[in-house]
Formats: C-alpha cells, sequence, structure tokens
C-alpha cells in the first residue's frame, strides 16, 4: 500500500515521549503513513521566535494533515500560542472532540459516547478587546452567517458520515439575541438538509447540568467558540481526564490532530505520561484518511490494554510510558472489519457552500454613543441636535431614569441612545453633528453604534 504523507510535530514537554509511543504504535500496526517531521514550540526557539516556522505551515499547506504533540506556550511573554497560530494560518474553523468511555478507565458514568463540535475561528476569540474607559473594558462577540453555516454543515456531515443520529446545537440565545440567535438561525437553516438526522438545541447552562446527570443521552454537538471550549472539557472530565482526550483542527484544506492537554512541563523526561489522549487524536486522524480498518485494530489493542488494567500514572496505573506503549503494541491483532464499520469521516468537505444575507434595504433608525462619565452623576445631555433624538442611556445595561437618583451601581461608562422621532433614516452627517456637539459640550465619547434595520427587522438589541 501506497505510504500517506502526515507532518509529524512532536511539539515539546511531553510531547516527544508521547508522540514516539503514537509512532511506534503505528510503526508495529503496519499503518501506511510516512511521517515529515517538522519543528514547533519551544524546540525551535530562538532560531523561530514565533515558535511556529513557515516551514511548518508549508509543510501541513503541502500534505494537508498533521499530528501535532503539545507546545509550552510562555505565560505574559514570548511567543503566542502554537495551536492558536496554526488556527488560523490554516483556517481550522472545527474543532471536534470525541468523549467515549474507555475500557477500565474509572468514570462515574458508563457509555458516554459523544463528540463536541467547536467553532474554532470567531465568537470571543477574535481577540478584539479595548479599555473603553478606566474602569471598563470591553470585548467583541462576533458570530458571523457564513461562519456558523460552515461549522453546522460540518457537525451534519461528521454526524452523516460516523452514522450518529442526532445533532444538538447549544447556545444562549435567550440573552444573546442576535448573536447566538444567529448561531441557532444557521443551525434550523442547516437542519432542513439533513431529515435523516434528529435535531434539537439547549441553552448552555442547561446542558452543562445535564452533561453531568444524563450525559449518555448526547450525541453529536455543536456550539459556538466559548461554550465549545468549556464544554469539551468538561466532557473530557465525564470520560477520564485530560491524559485520554483527543481532538482534531479541521478546515476545508487541511487538518491538524492533537490531544486536548498541555506540555505537562511537571512530568516531561520522568517516562511517566500517558500517551492515550494523542494516540486517540492519531486514530481520529486515521479516520480523516480513510484508514478505519488500521484505527480499529489499535482501538481494540488500546482498549484490552486498558481493561488488563495496564495503565499508566495518572489513571492509577504504575505503567510507564514504555510499557504502556509495549503492552498495546502485543495486543495488536490483525482483523477483517465488516463493511459497516469501515465508514470514514470525509477526507475534506471541500469548500461548502456559504449563507449570505442580502436584504433589500438596509436603514440606518439611529445611534448609540458611548461615552466616559465618571462620579455619581448621570452625564448631561443634548436632547436633540438636528433629527436626532435623545431616547434612553444606560449603565451596564440598565436603563436609567434620568428624573430619579441611580439605584444602581453606576461605572464610568455610559450609552446614550438617540434616534429619529418619525423613524426616518438617519444619515452620517447627523451623526457626526451630533458627535461635535457632544464633543464640544466636553463630553468624552469612545465610539458609536449605527442602529441598522434590515428589511424592517431590528437589527440591534433594545434590551440593555
Ligand atoms: P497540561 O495539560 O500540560 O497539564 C495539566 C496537568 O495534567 C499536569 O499535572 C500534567 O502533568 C497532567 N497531564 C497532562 N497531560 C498528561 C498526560 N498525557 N499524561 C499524564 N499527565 C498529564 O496543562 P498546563 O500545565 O496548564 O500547561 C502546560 C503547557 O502546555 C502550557 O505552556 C500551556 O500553554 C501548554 N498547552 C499546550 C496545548 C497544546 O499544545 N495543545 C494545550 C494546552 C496547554
Amino acid at each position: 500500500m501506497q505510504k500517506i504523507p502526515v507532518v509529524l510535530i512532536r511539539g515539546d514537554g511531553i510531547g516527544p515521549e508521547i508522540a514516539d509511543a503514537v509512532v511506534q504504535i503505528f510503526d508495529a500496526a503496519d499503518v501506511p503513513i510516512e511521517w515529515i517531521e517538522k519543528e514547533a514550540g519551544l524546540s525551535c526557539i530562538p532560531s523561530c521566535p514565533s515558535g511556529l516556522p513557515e516551514e511548518t505551515i508549508e509543510a501541513i499547506r503541502t500534505y494537508r494533515v498533521a499530528l501535532k504533540g503539545p507546545t509550552t506556550t510562555p505565560v505574559g511573554r514570548g511567543h503566542r500560542s502554537v495551536n492558536v497560530a496554526l488556527r488560523k494560518a490554516l483556517d481550522l474553523y472545527a474543532n471536534v472532540r470525541p468523549a467515549r468511555t474507555l475500557p477500565g478507565v474509572p468514570t462515574r458514568y458508563p457509555n458516554i459516547d459523544l463528540i463536541v463540535v467547536r467553532e474554532n475561528v470567531e465568537d470571543t476569540y477574535i481577540g478584539i478587546e479595548y479599555f473603553q474607559t478606566p474602569d471598563v473594558a470591553q470585548g467583541l462577540k462576533l458570530i458571523s452567517r457564513p461562519g456558523s453555516t460552515k461549522i453546522v454543515r460540518y457537525a451534519f456531515e461528521l454526524a452523516r458520515s460516523l452514522g450518529r443520529r442526532r445533532v444538538v446545537a447549544v447556545h444562549k440565545a435567550n440573552i444573546h439575541k442576535l448573536t447566538d440567535g444567529l448561531f441557532l438561525e444557521c443551525f434550523r437553516e442547516v437542519a432542513r438538509e439533513y431529515p435523516d438526522i434528529e435535531i434539537g438545541d439547549l441553552i448552555v447552562d442547561n446542558c452543562s447540568m445535564q452533561l453531568v446527570t444524563r450525559p449518555e443521552q448526547f450525541d453529536v454537538l455543536v456550539m459556538p467558540n466559548l461554550y465549545g471550549d468549556i464544554i469539551s472539557d468538561l466532557c473530557a472530565g465525564l470520560v477520564g481526564g485530560l491524559g485520554v482526550a483527543p481532538g482534531g483542527n479541521i478546515g476545508d484544506h487541511y487538518a491538524v490532530f492533537e490531544a486536548v492537554h498541555g506540555s505537562a512541563p511537571d512530568i516531561a523526561g520522568k517516562g511517566i505520561a500517558n500517551p492515550t489522549a494523542l494516540l486517540l487524536s492519531g486514530l481520529q486522524l486515521l479516520r480523516h484518511l480513510g484508514l478505519a480498518m488500521h484505527a480499529l485494530v489499535i482501538e481494540r489493542a488500546l482498549h484490552r490494554t486498558l481493561e488488563e488494567g495496564i495503565k499508566t500514572r495518572d489513571l492509577g496505573g504504575t505503567a510507564t510510558t514504555e510499557a504502556f506503549t509495549a503492552a498495546i503494541i502485543e495486543r495488536l491483532e490483525i482483523i477483517q472489519l465488516p463493511e459497516e464499520e469501515q465508514k470514514t469521516h470525509p477526507m475534506n468537505l471541500g469548500a461548502i457552500p456559504l449563507r449570505y444575507h442580502r436584504p433589500a434595504e438596509v436603514r440606518c433608525v439611529g445611534v448609540d454613543v458611548f461615552l466616559e462619565h465618571p462620579g455619581a452623576t448621570f452625564p448631561e445631555l443634548p436632547q436633540q441636535v438636528g433629527s436626532l433624538q435623545f431616547v434612553a442611556l444606560t449603565n451596564r445595561g440598565t436603563r436609567l431614569s434620568l428624573d430619579e437618583p441611580a439605584t444602581v451601581l453606576l461605572v464610568d461608562h455610559y450609552r446614550a441612545r438617540y434616534q429619529t422621532a418619525d423613524g426616518s433614516a438617519v444619515e452620517d452627517d447627523h451623526i457626526v453633528a451630533l458627535l461635535q456637539q457632544l464633543t464640544s459640550s466636553g463630553i468624552r465619547w469612545m465610539h458609536v453604534e449605527k442602529l441598522f434595520e434590515l428589511d424592517g427587522h431590528r437589527g440591534f438589541s433594545t434590551e440593555g
């Protein structure tokens, strides 16, 4: 069988030890992979201060698939996270984390077999944050229609290819009505194209509670970035912790598989690291490549090893990394796979058809001005500037009654809303005139948000 080139990044800390274990097991199982070794993380510093050499990114662009060991991110200084940089450079928009009960690994609940599909690029992770005033920091939560469509479609395709029955969207659309509301709308639209798959949706707090009371009910879960970050670690905890939690970062063209855990500097070099999470990530990679039979052979050997009580210390055993690896290799048995088990994860979905919404009419019907005003009194604002009338003043989302003293804690960050009295469109020069008036009244404003109506539908929140 012709060998498939796959980029291998051993990483640092325990990375090289657990990567060696995976390479040995794959070799023993005759997996037809040729490793293309590249570096990232501490091992390539100081020659590459970013920790991610261009050569490594280029290799993944060429060979499309990589297995990556953990890499250390220095705290407060040094290079940024190699993982975040890779996700952005290769547009790896889907983070796929299976959580499955393993035999021999004690957990509170049996029979967990779910997959968390986390959007990997958007949400609060776009990293756009500002100090608006000395006392108030703001971060943007950005959810897009194309980005949500992509991740939801990926989740449905994954479910279908793995014979999964149900996909549940996790959100907080009761509070984040526009952002999470858009995610949910995309979920419902895409779901119509998959009538063979059951759907559901759950608010993230309820989902968390149900995950720790009845986790066996879940199949595939799809969610925006921040909820996915938290929920997927919760799910890792349900099935035995970081040592057994695999993951894949997948885009239209490239895929990087890696364990959820980090470089574990506390145990690096001691020969006691658990290679299971990276091995399971490697099995995800094999299925991604269509090598389902090799994945099953290795998975069965891993299960037998654990069942027989051969485990590393983090799982309550005494085996070293080397002994655990050797035990898995001893238990490899070539099997003939029944046809239905040969189903594989799609290699890639190619360019996913996206949804863009182009309303026939977009009208600006007002403006929110964010301004700084320290102290216990309210800012004094002009009631009318041109066609724009003052409508409301809020502080941390609470609407203030200007005739009475505040009954809430006031911070130095206010939002003043202005709209036209007759609902007519607001032009840019009306807004400029308002800002000039505020400036000349000595009011320090930080930014403005235009209030849009899209085909007559309000595109801004009226609460808060
Ligand atoms: P960590 O996941 O490296 O370690 C947390 C705890 O779990 C430690 O006690 C460690 O010994 C244990 N542990 C983790 N993996 C294990 C394994 N395979 N076998 C046995 N025990 C294991 O998290 P920590 O300490 O917060 O991060 C260390 C470094 O790793 C940091 O620089 C962090 O930025 C980086 N990191 C890298 C990731 C990646 O490359 N994918 C992901 C997460 C963190």
